[in-house]
């Protein structure tokens, strides 16, 4: 360990200087640039799209039904973890015996289809692809009170299924509020029930094009962003696309992802109270403590990244290798102390059904490899090279900070990229899949976002 200190702290010092060096020179001689106009592309085989706007319903097949249950109970004899590591290795084989039990014996899917389909959906052809959200608007809307579009983003490993408890809270009217939200939430292409490209590029930025063509094609010329994850990264994209669409942009993981948000990071770090009121010092990790869980736990980032359709053949063979995969994340990420937990910790906050409703909406569909290409097809040199990264975003932002996120990046770092940041709020508690987690802290930082960017601005 001692070695590894070493090693460490010297890597630590040189990144520091490689960072530093690198992001002023970026910093100085790379101006943002902002993009212009984006083509509309097709990501499909279809040339032109049917701009009909179809109801849908989950409705799976029985057959697929019958496999999944025969390969459930096909799983091999699992090997056991190591004594005491609990979710220290990655996903404990003990407990993933107890959920391929819980998904074989207690879990009802025509029960969870009935669930799912709680919510009015639709599907409609956009670039190409056939999308599917949800979309709800809200019932009886006191007189004087203005409905408003939200469109919902969530991200990988997650589904339409983390807002199930949030939308209600959306769509409901608050006392004494002047307005309420109508909610559109897609599955991002290539998640779930919407259809993957079959063309290569479809990133972020790509995606925020076609989703917000899916928001025009459904009346929507201007209207709010909420995302997390993905989410966030494609709502952020949006909003430096289309200024003129997003009315306001709200995140639970704002990330500036700059050379100059890194050396920031990197500096603030090392020396917090430079930068830092002494009270929020807490929240701030050290370097050495955040290079070294960002080692731990983004391997999965890097493959991702490379080759996604190699470990996709894996995970859409066996149910059980797909929950593991997916739930690690649901553990490590909402608590990175859950680790040491047996059942790493997904019982505490979470219940296994509502867990397994995300699983079966990967597995039914067969999209866990498409989902997976969402990290291959931004994380590159063409999707770099279009300097969102870089550009300011000017639409009016929110910024909810959970203290359990997988990173954390400060006020003075988001400011440089939000440029009209109107609300950053430090969170009691939660982590990263905010809107399955806490949905009452979501909703209320939402609508007092929502409330701020409706106001006049200031000197005006
Ligand atoms: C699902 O599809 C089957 C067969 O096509 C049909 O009989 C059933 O009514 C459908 N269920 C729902 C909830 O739409």
């Amino acid at each position: 360990m001692g070695f590894l200190k070493i090693i460490l702290g010297t890597g630590a010092i040189a990144a520091l200087f490689l960072a530093i060096s690198t992001g002023i020179a970026w910093h100085k001689f790379s101006k943002p640039y902002i993009p212009g106009k984006y083509p509309d592309q097709i990501w499909g085989k279809e040339k032109t799209d049917n701009l009909a706007i179809v109801p849908f319903k989950v409705n799976v097949s029985n057959e697929v039904l019958s496999d999944l249950q025969n390969r459930l109970l096909k799983t091999p004899q699992l090997t056991p973890p190591l004594e005491d590591a609990n979710f220290r290795y990655g996903f404990s084989s003990d407990y993933l015996q107890k959920v391929v039990q819980f998904w074989l014996k207690e879990y009802k899917w025509r029960e969870r289809e009935a669930f799912l389909n709680k919510f009015p959906q639709f599907k409609t052809q956009v670039a190409g692809l056939n999308i599917h959200f949800i979309h709800v608007k809200p019932s009886k809307v006191p007189e004087g009170v203005r409905v408003l579009p939200l469109l919902l983003l969530h991200g990988w490993p997650g589904s339409v299924r983390e807002f199930y408890d949030l939308i209600p809270l959306l769509t409901t009217p608050r006392d004494h509020e002047k307005f309420v939200f109508e909610v559109v939430a897609p599955s991002l292409p290539g998640y779930g029930f919407s259809d993957g490209a079959s063309k290569k590029g479809l990133g972020a930025a790509q995606m925020a094009v076609v989703l917000k063509s899916l928001m025009e094609r459904i009346g929507f010329k201007k209207f709010y962003v909420q995302g997390g994850d993905w989410g966030s990264i494609i709502g952020s994209d949006m909003s430096i696309l289309f200024p003129n669409s997003v009315l306001g942009y709200h995140s639970n993981m704002c990330f500036v992802n700059s050379p100059l948000a890194t050396v920031k990071q990197i500096i603030s770090s090392i020396w917090p109270s430079l930068f830092i009121d002494e009270d929020k010092i807490s929240n701030f990790r050290s370097f050495g403590e955040r290079l070294m869980y960002l080692l731990e736990e983004t391997g999965y980032m890097h493959l991702q990244s490379t080759k996604p359709d190699t470990i996709g053949v894996a995970l859409r063979d066996s149910p059980a290798g797909l929950a593991s995969y997916i739930l690690e994340k649901f553990s490590t990420w909402t608590d990175r102390e859950w680790r040491s937990l047996a059942d790493g910790g997904l019982t505490k906050k979470y219940k296994l059904i509502n867990l397994l409703d995300n699983i079966m909406i990967y597995w039914v569909t067969g999209s866990i490899t498409t989902s997976l290409r969402l990290y291959s097809e931004t994380f590159n040199k063409a999707q770099f090279s279009l300097g969102i990264d870089r550009a300011q975003c000017t639409v009016p932002t929110a910024c909810a900070l959970f203290p359990n996120e997988i990173d954390y990046q400060h006020e003075f770092i988001l400011k440089d990229k939000y440029v009209n940041l109107i609300q950053v709020t430090e969170m009691p508690r939660g982590g990263h899949f905010a809107a399955f987690e806490e949905p009452e802290l979501l909703a209320d930082d939402i609508w007092e976002a929502v409330y701020k960017m409706r106001l006049p601005p200031k000197g005006k």
